[in-house]
């Protein structure tokens, strides 16, 4: 689920996950007239310039463009490579132990930088964890920050500026308060992420995100409403709620709970597109498969980590629900009477004592509920987890083996369960266009890629709705041809 896009992207690294195209300049909202010139170009006398790289989840992502956007109302200016910066940031992510080695390397490959004055700044999840042992294994490091202090950032950057050299960020994952800031800067000007709960209090035996996120916080409904009609009056159509458990959502007013704000956002003029991630099972409540049924505009898709089909395994996860209280869950998205509900999840193999058939559970798992997508990871032991005084007893081979086998045996539910949507009309976003191919780039309801040509009719526009008639079908995509321009 949270595979990072190839290459070296030039703003935001790009997350393949949610198939988001790279936006090559970030939109700037709500900038404070004292920066902005007369073309609404950011001016300052030194533009000091800064280049971000980030690493992880969708959270993340979002947290880089909340980071963008305040330091640009610092009067610095984003610069696409490092060498072109004087404050590099590396957004990092430590869910499992490659995604922590990637942030050491790039400190390493580009140290040489800090002779010329560059100054580096770790933030997110690795930041949180590491804490200042960063600075012992990269001394050219001034900053290190976790999500839950990026309110703080202003005032850190002025210590820096002054010539600090070990600035920190790292005591605040006890706080009450969110993230928030009038600063953001979205990448995109259609769709955009609204992060609606910070941290997590689930403690999932093998997770490190409790410990480099903090507890669970939610924003109140009122301010998320607002951000979401801010959003719609500035022309996008597609919204997608983030948290790392969002269904846990808790209004600190009292009044809205999870299926409500969805459903309220989903009815606001403009909205065209709801979306929400992650769901956790145990949180995962009737009403809001209610709410998609009833609300048009909320997406015919859910994103539901199982994790594994052994409830033996799951309770060894602490993961609070059983195989059958997980099934039941998918019972009710099947019953929804107005929608095909899309349902695709994440599963980690070899999880310490996973025996053959305990993972032959998790492959049934995937017959039996049919889903459209698996984002499946080797267990990868992480500090502070409870799930480090296992014995991670499964040999890697044998977990590669096991990843290899459940990839191929999905693939294959997929490719058979893809062409269900031959002959079908359906909505698209428009994302994009392949030349190479001759084709444009679309996403549907269900999160699905729908490719499609034209026709001779003219080219719709990335952002806008057409539908498209299903002619191929693929174990990860669709092809198609437009019919009409969508309603
Ligand atoms: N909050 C979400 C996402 C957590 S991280 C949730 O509860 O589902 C995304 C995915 O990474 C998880 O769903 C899990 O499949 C995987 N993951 C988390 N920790 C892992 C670890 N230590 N080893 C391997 N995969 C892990
Ligand atoms: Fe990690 Fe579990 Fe929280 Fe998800 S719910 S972030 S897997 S601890
Ligand atoms: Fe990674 Fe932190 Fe997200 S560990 S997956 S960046 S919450």
């Amino acid at each position: 689920m949270y595979q990072l896009g190839k290459g070296r992207s030039t703003e935001f690294r790009f997350l393949s996950y949610c198939a988001l195209p790279l936006w090559r300049s970030a939109r700037l909202e709500a900038l404070p007239r004292a920066i902005l010139g007369s073309q609404g170009m950011v001016v300052s006398s030194a533009q000091k310039t800064f280049y971000i790289e980030t690493f992880g989840c969708q959270m993340n992502f979002h947290d880089s463009e909340k980071v963008v956007g305040s330091l640009i109302s610092q009067g610095y200016r984003q610069v696409e490579r490092e060498e072109d910066a004087d404050l590099i940031f590396y957004n990092t992510c430590s869910i499992r132990d490659k995604a922590e080695q990637k942030v050491f390397h790039r400190l390493a490959d580009f140290k040489k930088l800090h002779r010329e004055g560059k100054r580096f700044a770790v933030l997110g999840c690795v930041a949180q964890q590491e804490g200042e042992r960063i600075f012992e294994r990269a001394p050219h490091v001034s900053l290190v920050a976790g999500s839950a202090s990026y309110r703080n950032l202003p005032e850190m950057l002025v210590q820096i500026e002054g010539g600090a050299t070990r600035v920190t960020g790292l005591d605040d994952r006890e706080t009450d308060q969110t993230f928030e800031t009038e600063f953001t800067a979205r990448g995109n000007p259609h769709r955009g992420y609204i992060t609606i709960i910070e941290g997590c209090d689930k403690f999932c035996a093998y997770c490190v995100v409790p410990y480099t996120r903090g507890k669970e916080r939610s924003r109140t409904s009122q301010s998320v409403l607002e951000e979401a009609r801010r959003m719609a009056d500035a022309g996008y159509t597609d919204i997608q709620l983030l948290g790392q458990n969002v269904n846990s959502y808790r209004d600190p007013l009292g009044k809205t709970s999870f299926a409500e704000i969805l459903a309220a956002i989903g009815e606001l003029a403009g909205i065209r597109r709801v979306r929400f991630t992650t769901s956790h099972p145990r949180d995962f409540t009737k009403d809001i498969v209610d709410a998609i049924d009833a609300v048009p505009a909320l997406c015919d898709h859910v994103h539901l980590p199982v994790q594994s089909g052994s409830s033996r395994v799951l309770s060894s996860m602490f993961r609070e629900y059983t195989r059958e209280q997980y099934l039941e869950r998918i019972a009710w998205m099947k019953a929804a009477r107005n929608r095909e509900i899309s349902i695709t999840t994440d599963v980690i193999v070899g999880f310490p004592g996973e025996t053959e058939a305990e993972f032959a559970e998790t492959l049934g798992l995937l017959d039996e509920v049919g889903y459209d997508g698996v984002f499946s990871f080797k267990y990868s032991p992480r500090p502070n987890t409870p799930a480090l005084q296992y014995s991670d007893s499964i040999a890697d081979a044998e977990k590669s083996r096991r990843l290899q086998m459940l990839q191929e045996h999905q693939r294959e539910i997929q490719r058979k369960s893809y062409q269900r949507h031959l002959g079908r009309k359906l909505e698209v976003m428009v994302e994009g266009k392949n030349a190479a191919r001759g084709q444009m780039i679309g996403r549907t309801s269900q999160n699905k890629t729908l490719n499609f040509t034209t026709n001779g009719v003219p080219e719709p526009c990335v952002g806008e709705y057409v539908m498209v008639e299903v002619t191929q079908a693929f174990p990860n995509s669709l092809l198609g041809r437009m019919v009409e321009w969508a309603s």
